[in-house]
């Protein structure tokens, strides 16, 4: 059998209204100066606002850093890090969105907490520094980053994309709560949808397949094939949407404990040099 060093070391709470735990999760990883950084979408959806009133109530101090595009790029990264600085002494990041905002929150902690440039952490394991205790708050069932210790970022100028990974940057806690992701867009979830069904299905077949992640993309393949067509069809169904948040945790969650294959091979030239966006790229290369 293959060998394999499983290091699971994330709090994951999941069901319908546990956003509500966001305060207390918080407290417990003694946040109390606290960098929300989200995108335009989830603020103009309301999402946002939900976290937001959960931190007020538990009355921590937060600061909200929406300017995440998709795709991050190195400029995300250094504006995310700029607003930080100039507010001083966080201590705690919330990342709260799409793969592109928990990616950026992570971009964010290696350069808040090592210094230096986003290329300086390309590969694994290359902060030397403690990094801050961060929580992951998906609102798509798609990359499943906040299961995994990289951050996808592109640089800015050359639109390479690094993978820049390293235990210290995975969220310690992640809330999966499906009742963030009814609002999303019909197409938005299609898009992500077949992300995670290609993180499934590539994690399983690839080299580096070994008996963890096959664990993991096997109950998320099982999760996602068989509640895809519904949450599609009707995005009220909350069974539907519950599966698809956790098989899309599951398939994450496999990707780190292995890699990917093909698919994403083919898609992730597209997203880099056209912009098209990683999703249907994905669905493409399949
Ligand atoms: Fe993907």
């Amino acid at each position: 059998m293959k060998a394999f060093d499983f290091y699971p070391t994330a709090r994951v709470v999941f069901g319908e209204g546990t956003l509500a735990q966001l305060g207390k999760l918080s407290e417990e990883l003694d946040g109390s100066r606290i960098l929300f950084v989200t995108d335009p979408g989830i603020v103009s959806a309301g999402l946002a606002d939900r976290a937001i009133a959960v931190l007020q109530r538990a009355s921590l101090d937060f600061f909200v850093f929406d300017s995440v595009g998709e795709n991050p790029t190195t400029a995300h990264i250094a504006a995310g890090v700029a607003f930080a600085k100039a507010r001083g002494n966080i201590d705690l990041i919330v990342g709260m969105g799409g793969g592109s905002a928990m990616d950026c929150a992570k971009g964010i902690n290696f350069i808040l907490t090592n210094n230096g440039q986003m290329e300086d952490y390309w590969g694994m394991g290359r902060a030397t520094k403690p990094m801050l205790p961060s929580i992951g708050i998906p609102t798509t069932a798609g990359t499943g980053s906040e299961a995994q210790s990289y951050a996808l970022i592109s640089d800015a100028k050359t639109h390479v994309k690094m993978a820049c990974g390293d235990l210290k940057a995975r969220f310690r806690s992640v809330i999966l709560d499906p009742s963030l992701t009814e609002s999303v867009p019909e197409n938005v979830a299609a898009a992500a949808g077949i992300d995670a069904i290609a993180h499934a299905i590539e994690s399983y077949v690839c080299t580096r397949r070994n008996a963890v992640s096959m664990m993991f993309a096997q109950k998320a393949w099982q999760l996602l094939s068989s509640s895809f067509e519904s949450v599609l069809k009707d995005a009220s169904d909350n069974e539907a949407r519950s599966k698809m948040l956790l098989g899309a945790h599951f398939a994450g969650a496999a990707i780190e404990n292995a890699m990917l294959g093909a698919a994403h091979a083919c898609a992730n030239p597209l997203t880099a040099h056209f912009g098209i966006t990683h999703g249907v790229a994905v669905a493409r290369g399949n």
